[in-house]
């Protein structure tokens, strides 16, 4: 039997999958894919084969892809060419007997169409050319990472209330690990081939439900306040950040605002078989230590 591989071995969502994997694959049976595998060596360690590749360079892909069945394609990293890069891994798959390619995409509203700068155009390219490459597939689509709400949810919340322009636009975001365990899911299970899900979180929120949990944990306040997408823009080139990031940590909060991430499904309840973390349950485990309440600032300082 082949072996299953996860690209992106050395960061969040790749890791994580493959530390889950390694509860329940023999470590034989399994391979990360790294462009410098002494990153990963703490999986290497456990037995997981890692294997030199860069998506940007296919002869390193066709030879790391040798004596796989299933591969899961993590995303390459936005500002970078992701078109060329997962065309590339997905071709190399082929080349190499890969029978099944598995993509975390993002999740989007097809009807809607709403562009999200700098995953959108590539994830429907991506997904166009594994559906064309005769290759079996399976496509995840995720949304947005719960790990990464502080981002949204900046220090300073507290004090100044939650200002993003999201209107009353929903979305249902997922922590890394139990999207990890989804991908676990089709990796090790059969009945998942060729089939798209869109992966969500228990629970849909908008940023005014954020806020109110946000004013439970704090026990005063915070505003909710939708701000236009452009002032919102300014305050991330204010604070320093460099254009294309502010643009697009902006255009996720607009999206929200659109009704981009609106439709959540139970497919990751039903890939995992159990019910994965929602926004209220990370948020009153979280958020205390990611923004401190301003009397604890002061015992903490
Ligand atoms: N849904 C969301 O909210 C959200 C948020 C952030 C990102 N994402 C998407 O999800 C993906 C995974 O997120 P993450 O947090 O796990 O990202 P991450 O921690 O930054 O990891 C990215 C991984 O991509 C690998 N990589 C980068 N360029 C590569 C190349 N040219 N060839 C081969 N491998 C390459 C890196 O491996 P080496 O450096 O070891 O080669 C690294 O392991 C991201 O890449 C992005 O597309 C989604």
């Amino acid at each position: 039997m082949g072996k299953l591989l996860v690209t992106g071995a050395t960061g969040n969502l790749g890791h994580l999958t493959l530390e889950l994997l390694l509860e329940r694959v023999p470590a034989e049976q399994l391979a990360g894919l790294s462009r410098a595998p002494e990153r990963a060596s703490d999986l290497a360690e456990r037995g997981v084969d890692i294997r030199q590749g860069d998506y940007l360079d296919y002869a390193s892909l066709v030879r790391a892809f040798e004596g796989v069945d299933k591969l899961l394609l993590v995303s390459a990293l936005a500002f970078t060419d992701r078109s060329a890069q997962h065309f590339n891994a997905i071709a190399a798959a082929k080349q190499a007997g890969v029978k099944h390619v598995i993509y975390t995409s993002i999740q989007r509203d097809e009807e809607l169409g709403i562009v999200q700068v700098g995953v959108t155009e590539s994830d429907v390219f991506t997904e166009q050319a594994l559906r064309a490459s005769g290759l079996t597939y399976t496509i995840l689509r995720n949304p947005m990472y719960l790990d990464h709400l502080e981002l949204y949810i900046p220090p300073g919340t507290y004090e100044k209330g939650l200002r993003v322009p999201s209107g009353e636009g929903t979305m249902a975001p997922a922590l890394l690990r139990d999207l990890a365990a989804g991908n676990v899911a089709v990796l090790t299970q059969e009945g998942h081939e060729n089939q798209t899900y869109t992966l969500n979180g228990s629970q849909a929120a908008s940023f005014r439900e954020i806020a109110a949990v946000l004013s439970e944990i704090h026990g005063k306040p915070v505003p909710y306040e939708p701000v236009e997408r452009e002032a919102h823009l300014q305050s991330y080139l204010q604070n320093g950040t460099p254009q294309p990031v502010a643009e697009f940590l902006t255009a996720w909060v607009a999206g929200v605002g659109l009704g981009a991430f609106s439709k959540s499904t139970d497919d990751l309840e039903r890939l995992i078989g159990y019910r994965p973390t929602g926004y209220r349950e990370f948020l009153e485990k979280n958020y205390p230590a990611i923004v401190p309440p301003a009397e604890d600032k002061a015992a903490l300082s």
